[in-house]
């Protein structure tokens, strides 16, 4: 059984505050994109797992076994499982790749084995993988609280674009995080821009600038051009992205960006807030229908 697992961007991200469990409270609209990673489970008689990237182990470093692994001890079943991952959102992006990747086993497993789980119990054990693992449960604009995991469906509109550009190097989450910490409070605010949607941040762009000094010069460069609406990181980072109009004011855009930087940047355009829900919803039970949404 297959299933394609979105990306996410984080539209605007606020820090509200530290929590006494040392994770932060946010306030974070998150939209999905159309960027996907291809994700494949079948029961077998012994487990493996197989990417197209030699780094990614199939071990317990590895979100998508760690939520095989809790989907098995909660729904009490001691089945193996044949699981291939073809990734094309890069990793220490900022995009939710491995939450996306989490969220889609835990969706696929529950179909496979006759909808053990209820949504609420889906969105539990989502809740402990990962902070950002709930949202691709549902997979739709939402605006997110607590460590990002409460969330409240949130309109957006359909039809614009995003260009996504990330440099060689990832970031680390907890990394951003904890350069956040230190920063003086003057300093933990993200630079606001004004938008159709509301005035705009992300505060973790200056935990995070100070030490990869090639994403302000991405962001600085993207601000500047008309053709953007918007450009801020995505997350904790290595991803900028830039609100457009349309796919071919993101191809001309991206053409532009590579002349500039060159060729060793990642940059994709896709469709901002396309229609995955009804992919995630056809996944739980009370959307079962003859009219099965996975698509291949
Ligand atoms: O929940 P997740 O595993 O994605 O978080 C990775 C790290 O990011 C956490 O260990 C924590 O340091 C930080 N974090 C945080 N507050 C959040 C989300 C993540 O401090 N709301």
């Amino acid at each position: 059984m297959k299933i394609l697992t979105p990306a996410k961007i984080n539209l605007t991200l606020e820090i509200v505050g530290r929590r006494s469990d040392g994770y932060h409270d946010l306030a974070t609209w998150m939209l999905p994109v159309g960027l996907y990673d291809r994700l494949e489970i079948n029961v077998k008689d012994v487990q493996s797992f197989e990417s197209n990237l030699p780094e990614l182990e199939g071990d317990s470093s590895n979100l998508v076994i760690r939520a095989a692994e809790l989907f098995r001890r909660t729904a009490t079943t001691d089945a193996c499982y044949d699981i291939r991952l073809e990734k094309a959102i890069p990793i220490g992006a900022g995009l939710g790749g491995g939450s996306s990747d989490a969220a889609a086993t835990l969706l696929l497993l529950n179909k496979l084995h006759g909808f053990p789980l209820t949504s609420q119990e889906l969105h539990a054990l989502a809740a402990q993988l990962g902070s950002d693992v709930p949202f691709f449960i549902d997979a739709q604009s939402a605006w997110c609280t607590s460590r990002g995991e409460v969330m409240e469906p949130r309109e957006f509109p359909r039809g614009l674009w995003i260009f996504l550009a990330k440099p060689g190097f990832g970031v680390s989450t907890a990394g951003a995080y904890s350069a956040y910490t230190a920063l003086p409070s003057l300093q933990k605010r993200g630079r606001e821009v004004t938008t159709p949607w509301g005035v705009l941040r992300n505060d973790l762009e200056p935990a995070v600038f100070p030490k990869y000094l090639l994403l302000p010069v991405i962001k600085d460069w993207l601000t500047k051009r008309a053709d953007a609406t918007l450009a801020l990181m995505s997350g904790s980072g290595s991803t900028i992205f830039a609100v457009v109009q349309s796919q071919s004011e993101g191809e001309s855009l991206n053409a532009a960006f590579r002349q500039v930087f060159g060729e060793r940047v990642w940059t994709s355009v896709c469709q901002l807030n396309p229609e995955c829900s009804r992919l995630v919803a056809s996944l739980h039970r009370s959307q079962i229908s003859e009219n099965f949404d996975l698509r291949e």
